[in-house]
């Protein structure tokens, strides 16, 4: 038994030593949203982006719709998804909003950034004919309230989308353990985030909210984007090798904001959790992934 804890605190320090936290984040407010908007953040975003259109086969955006003419980018962050649909689609005008004024000042003549809480009343005149949310996970107190603001907005015919990635690790072959430090990580990080009043894994449920919201026509794509380069197939292996840097680039800064407030966590505690997170995620024979999922619907 004592030989066993000496074991367990060596292999704790060892990997402290070797994943020490990057300290020094910066956050809009990390009671109200966990990940950072740093430089750092920044490049997550874009890394992610780039994931996106990858899992999407090139594509920005996934329903049928053809043509735009007035867009609104919901949490746009660094406004990448924005810049580049406004890139090409030249006679739509392209709105991203976001609480972080973190968006490029040179951008194409039909892309607009505001900063303003889309928690808050819309305060936008006329309708827009496309409204487009991504990895908006743990924004928002009531998503459901979202959708029905974006319907009201919404022209007839036209769609809303919103693509999410689920912080919640599934494995198809029994490589995870259920006793997995990593299930645990993803309990406890979905346990502070209700407790703090933001759920971080609401794309689970967009299908039921696109619904009740009043749309129609919605469908629900499901992609893998593998925890590493365990995959065999070719796209599910890149997808694996830029999920593994981009989770790797959020883990102790989201579960240091969500840990510490939501659940009282110590940052010690939080950093050692990290540790033992990361070995399973980095671990090539533990076939997890996260489901990334893409749900629209049209208004009638
Ligand atoms: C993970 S980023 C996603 C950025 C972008 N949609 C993308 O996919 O590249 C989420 C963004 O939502 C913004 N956000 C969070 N709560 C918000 C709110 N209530 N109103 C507007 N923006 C919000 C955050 O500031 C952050 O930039
Ligand atoms: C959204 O709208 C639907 C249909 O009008 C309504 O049943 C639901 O309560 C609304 N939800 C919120 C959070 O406003």
């Amino acid at each position: 038994m004592v030989t066993r804890s000496v074991c367990f605190l060596l292999l704790t320090v060892t990997l402290l030593m070797a994943y020490r936290t990057k300290n020094g984040r910066t956050y809009h407010d990390p009671s109200r949203y966990p990940w950072p908007n740093d430089k750092q953040e920044q490049q997550r975003q874009v890394m992610l982006h780039e994931q996106c259109l990858i899992s999407n086969d090139g594509q920005l955006v996934c329903c049928p719709q053809e043509r735009y003419q007035r867009v609104l980018d919901i949490g746009t962050g660094t406004g990448i998804w924005a810049m580049e649909f406004a890139d090409k689609h030249p006679g739509a005008t392209v709105i991203g909003v976001d609480l972080s004024p973190i968006q490029p000042q040179w951008v194409p003549l039909n892309c607009n950034f505001e900063i303003d809480n889309v928690e808050l009343e819309w305060t936008w005149s006329g309708d827009f004919d496309f409204i487009h949310g991504r990895m908006l996970g743990g924004c928002f107190e009531d998503p459901a309230s979202i959708f029905n603001k974006s319907f009201e907005k919404l022209k007839r015919g036209s769609y809303l989308e919103v693509a999410d990635v689920l912080l919640i690790p599934k494995c198809d072959d029994g490589t995870l353990r259920p006793d997995s430090q990593l299930l645990r990580w993803a309990g406890l990080l979905a346990k502070a985030a209700d407790k703090m009043g933001r759920p971080i894994n609401p794309a689970s449920r967009y299908e039921q909210m696109l619904a009740k919201a009043g749309f129609e026509d919605i469908k629900v794509i499901e992609a893998k984007w593998p925890s590493n380069r365990w995959a065999k197939d070719q796209k599910l292996r890149v997808l694996g090798y830029l999920n593994s840097k981009t989770l790797q680039e959020e883990l102790e800064a989201i579960s240091m904001a969500l840990l510490t407030r939501g659940l009282g966590w110590g940052s010690f505690e939080v950093n050692v959790l990290c540790a033992y997170v990361r070995r399973e995620l980095m671990n090539p024979n533990i076939h997890v992934y996260f489901p990334f999922i893409t749900a629209y619907g049209k208004k009638p």
